[in-house]
């Protein structure tokens, strides 16, 4: 039975329920202090020789960065295109001559790509966390993370300890949040990315995890999750186009598997438990998880009209990081997600930190089908494109059956991430693409509707490449009905950045 909190429930109530969580959000195992952490100096790595992508995993050439003109390559910037697109990437990776050895173990830096009147500005700034201070004020890493532990490691009272922030960025009624998923998500001024601190969205809610993947409604409203490995439970947030908490509520009886992300439809909440699942503890949090071949992966659909109403499916075993749109036709649900493997999770972030091509994951788009008699189909999109990750769509299209998706995908052997923008035409099976070339490692494009949109490809795409020939970062916009021509304005920075991860498009208002 789930526990589910209406915003007419006394404050009494909310708060009993909320602290009743917050007692049990179990930290990380690495931080238990049963463990047994020995050696902790052994699983940092300082690296010596460095292939040229590896200043996609390098420190930020400074923590604060500012150009107030980009430097246009090619093409013209769209002159109906305003606003600000903004990313979020672990940027800080060593401190005192020590070297995370995890890509999700460095400290997060949002950049703001400041479009107006055809002329964009960059700002990049690091996430001002309480871990960040910490370790800045002592001139070294003080703390455990998710898959690295440091030498006389601090003790750890609660996520935010932790928090790193540096997974991805949203914005809701004008705010702007960085975000982790293990913890809070923290507040920064838009236009200067300047600290605001830990959110906290409501009575009894202070640190409880929010995850880096909320999902908006067409009006500007989300909803978000956050995972309690260790009671086995979900958190759902519904928060308002004010930016307000509207609903809160507890499901239980979640496995320990790693839920990184979700879909959802017009009426339905879908979260996918995979097969890579908590079978052990571990020195540290990632290695608490095992890859488990025969186990099911396990697909929570909740109403959200009734977040106590839910429903259960089975999938083969398998493992997704992220996932695409979910729309509703005679009852069946369905869902677009990259499934793989566990490999990039578990080695692969492992492997860019040390200079190796890393394992993959081998994610290809996948089309799933849950039905009303409660089973449940999947179907691989096989492509030519080794991998497929970071879906998009248009936003316009939340919970509607739509055409077309966006991925960014791996086509040449010889780095350790993607070269291609992808666009798939889900009716017809179809893909379209543009590869930037072996130079240049391809970060997660945004689809942004044009104003007055004529169909559903009617809008830009938007991303950021590194270019390894000029070690310069470069922000590049595609006409999303014309992908394979590829981009009708690159835009170059005076530096590089670390690869990151997500990001999100604020209109100018
Ligand atoms: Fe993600």
């Amino acid at each position: 039975m789930t526990d589910s909190h209406t915003p007419s429930m006394t404050r009494r109530r909310f708060t009993t329920a909320a602290a009743a969580l917050g007692g049990t959000i179990a930290l990380p195992a690495c931080t238990q202090p049963s463990l047994d952490v020995t050696d902790a100096a052994e699983s940092l790595i300082t690296h010596s020789e460095k292939p040229e992508w590896q200043i996609g995993f390098q420190n930020a050439v400074a923590q604060e960065l500012r150009t107030d003109q980009m430097h246009l390559l090619s093409g013209k910037v769209p002159l109906d295109l305003n606003g600000t697109f903004y990313r979020n990437g672990p940027a800080l990776f060593e401190r005192n001559g020590l070297r995370m050895n995890h890509w999700f173990d460095g400290d997060g830096m949002l950049q703001a790509f400041a479009i107006e009147a055809g002329k964009v500005s960059h700002t990049g700034s690091m996430v001002k966390t309480n871990r960040y201070l910490n370790d800045t004020k002592a001139g070294r890493f003080t703390t455990n993370s998710f898959a690295t532990n440091v030498p006389e490691p601090a003790p750890v009272m609660g996520p935010d300890d932790m928090n790193v922030s540096n997974t991805s960025v949203m914005s809701v009624n004008g705010e702007l949040y960085a975000l982790w998923e293990g913890g809070s998500a923290f507040q920064v001024e838009p236009d200067t990315l300047k600290p605001m601190g830990n959110k906290t969205w409501g009575d009894g809610l202070q640190g409880m995890p929010f995850s880096a993947h909320p999902r908006f409604e067409v009006d500007g409203s989300l909803w978000n999750f956050g995972q309690d490995y260790f009671s086995k439970r979900l958190i759902i947030y519904r928060i308002g186009v004010n930016g307000e908490l509207v609903n809160v509520a507890l499901i239980p009886d979640v496995p320990a598997g790693m839920i990184h992300d979700f879909c959802m439809t017009d009426k339905h909440l879908i979260f996918v438990v995979p097969s890579f699942r908590i079978t052990k503890q571990a020195p540290t949090f990632i290695d608490n998880f095992s890859w488990l071949a025969d186990q099911a992966q396990d697909v929570i659909v909740v109403d959200k009209n009734d977040l106590t109403s839910r429903r259960q499916f089975e999938l083969p075993p398998g493992f997704q990081f992220h996932f695409g749109n979910a729309y509703e036709e005679n009852g069946t649900i369905v869902y677009n997600a990259c499934v793989g493997n566990e490999k990039f999770a578990t080695q692969g972030a492992r492997d860019v930190l040390k200079g190796e091509i890393p394992a993959r994951s081998g994610a290809q788009l996948a089309t799933v089908e849950l039905a009303q008699n409660g089973t449940a189909k999947i179907r691989s999109l096989v492509s030519d494109l080794a991998e497929h990750e970071f879906p998009q769509f248009n936003p316009l299209y939340q919970g509607k059956k739509a055409q077309y998706l966006y991925t960014v995908g791996k086509s040449s052997e010889n780095t350790p991430g993607e070269s291609a923008i992808v666009k798939h035409d889900l009716d017809e099976g179809d893909l379209d693409f543009y590869d930037y070339g072996k130079e240049q490692m391809v970060e997660e494009h945004l689809f942004i509707p044009k104003a007055g949109q004529k169909s559903e490809d009617d809008g830009y795409l938007i991303g950021t490449t590194l270019n390894l020939a000029s070690k310069r970062s470069h922000l590049n916009i595609l006409d999303a009905q014309k992908v394979n021509s590829g981009p009708i304005a690159v835009l170059e920075l005076p530096y590089y950045l670390p690869l990151g991860f997500h990001g999100t498009w604020m209109n100018k208002a």
